[in-house]
């Protein structure tokens, strides 16, 4: 459900047309509906509302700090995974308490400054992190709030450049030896143990993997519990999938259900991180039209959004569905293309042989579906400047992020004295 549709025949996010923004913004831009992710917001807390959950949003799904505002302001909290996300998280005024800070690498600079910020929990991911933060924490004379991440070997049937919940993944503690790790965390003078935490891999279309996880926590937690150390908290991570073609996903009432059965006797507060259900389909990616060639054996619609835009297609062989700005005829007719963007490597596709109605020089489309992952993943390869984000809300639109000009671009290089 979102908040893109046509009227009069033309996409609208919301209450504003698409054109109009094309015009006023300029193309390629982002463009994310505030309704929608209101939306996305109130479903999943209401699913959740008898669990004694706090939604963490993930913000590496969408860093914009206007998105980060519009859900902190329903209460979000945020899931962070470098300085940058922590920053963001606090300057969009996202408490500290609600904030998670979670990532295999965190450097001792990034301990501090989660420390020094008293945020909620931070996940730690490996015994020498276990190290590194006690000491952090003593040479501060604190005890940093932790949750320990385990990983709990379970198999989450997405893209393998997504699945983290696999012993051969690089995440968490492995599930065998966690009993190990925690009673060794309990013992540390600089660390408090509060929660348990997995995060399984994203994009998950089925229940059972997370159910198959959550067993593997409950297990941990009985243990902990027998041992007169019963965690505060249970963190599971994000996840849940979200439609990009029109095949079902589990819907957040049937997501909270599995969370309910098997963990919702636990008397632990949980902790949810979901980044792609919150602002997936909240978030679309405007694109021009350059040119429409014909090659020697198929169609090219030549867009002026590139990989370095959207890396999804390229990355993950992503679908993400295209829809003309200018609604298309009832009786246009389809025919195969490829959408392809400027960039000098083959891989810069969008889609290959996409049933299309007729597309000109000019004419607008949208990659639907572009609001987690989009954005936060592009970058200035063939040096194009980032895509510019608008938030929408009813019929007013801000500018939430420009697009940078090429002087402050090339700002940031210079010369070295021999040249
Ligand atoms: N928590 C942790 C610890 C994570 O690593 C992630 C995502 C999330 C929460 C949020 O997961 P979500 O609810 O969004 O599935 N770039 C890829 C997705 C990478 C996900 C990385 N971790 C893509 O475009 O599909």
């Amino acid at each position: 459900m979102n908040h893109f549709h046509y009227r009069n025949g033309v996409l609208h996010a919301e209450d504003v047309s698409l054109a109009r923004l094309a015009e006023e913004v300029g193309t390629p831009f982002y463009c994310y509906s505030t309704a929608t992710l209101e939306r996305h917001f109130r479903v999943l807390q209401e699913a959740v509302a008898d669990l004694n959950a706090t939604i963490c949003f993930a913000i590496k799904a969408n860093s914009n700090i206007a998105v980060i505002r519009t859900l902190a302001a329903l209460g979000a909290g945020a899931d962070v995974v470098s300085e940058g996300e922590l920053r963001r998280a606090l300057t969009a005024g996202v408490p500290p308490e609600r904030i998670v800070f979670s990532g295999v690498g965190k450097t001792r600079r990034e301990l501090e400054l989660a420390v020094d910020s008293g945020i909620l929990q931070i996940n730690v991911e490996s015994e020498p992190e276990l190290e590194e933060l006690n000491d952090v924490a003593l040479s501060r004379g604190r005890r940093a709030v932790i949750g320990l991440r385990v990983n709990p070997d379970v198999d989450a049937n997405t893209h393998a450049k997504i699945t983290t919940g696999r012993k051969e993944n690089k995440f968490g503690i492995e599930w065998t030896r966690a009993p190990e790790v925690l009673r060794r965390a309990r013992g540390l003078p600089g660390i408090e143990l509060a929660s348990i935490a997995a995060h399984i891999g994203s994009q998950l279309t089925d229940l059972q993997p997370f159910r198959d996880a959550f067993r593997r926590l409950r297990d941990l937690v009985l243990m902990l519990k027998a041992e007169g150390a019963a965690p505060a908290r249970l963190d599971l991570g994000g996840g849940l999938g979200v439609p990009y073609d029109d095949q079902p996903t589990p819907s957040p009432v049937d997501y909270a259900a599995a969370i309910r059965d098997n963990l919702g006797d636990l008397g632990c507060r949980l902790i949810l991180e979901p980044g792609r259900m919150l602002v997936g389909n909240a978030g679309i990616l405007v694109s021009r039209v350059i040119y429409v060639k014909e090659g020697a054996t198929r169609s090219f619609v030549i867009c002026d959004a590139a990989m370095n835009d959207l890396i999804r297609p390229a990355m993950y062989d992503a679908f993400h569905k295209i829809l003309p700005v200018t609604e298309a005829t009832p009786d246009a007719v389809l025919r195969p293309v490829d959408v392809v963007g400027p960039i000098c490597e083959s891989g810069d596709t969008f889609a290959k042989q996409r049933a299309l109605p007729p597309l000109a020089k000019d004419d607008l489309i949208a990659f639907a579906t572009a609001g987690a992952y989009g954005s936060a993943m592009s970058s200035t390869y063939n040096s194009r400047p980032l895509a510019p984000e608008v938030l929408v809300k009813a019929d007013r639109f801000a500018v939430v992020r420009a697009r940078p000009t090429y002087e402050e671009m090339l700002a940031l290089e210079s010369s070295p004295p021999w040249l």
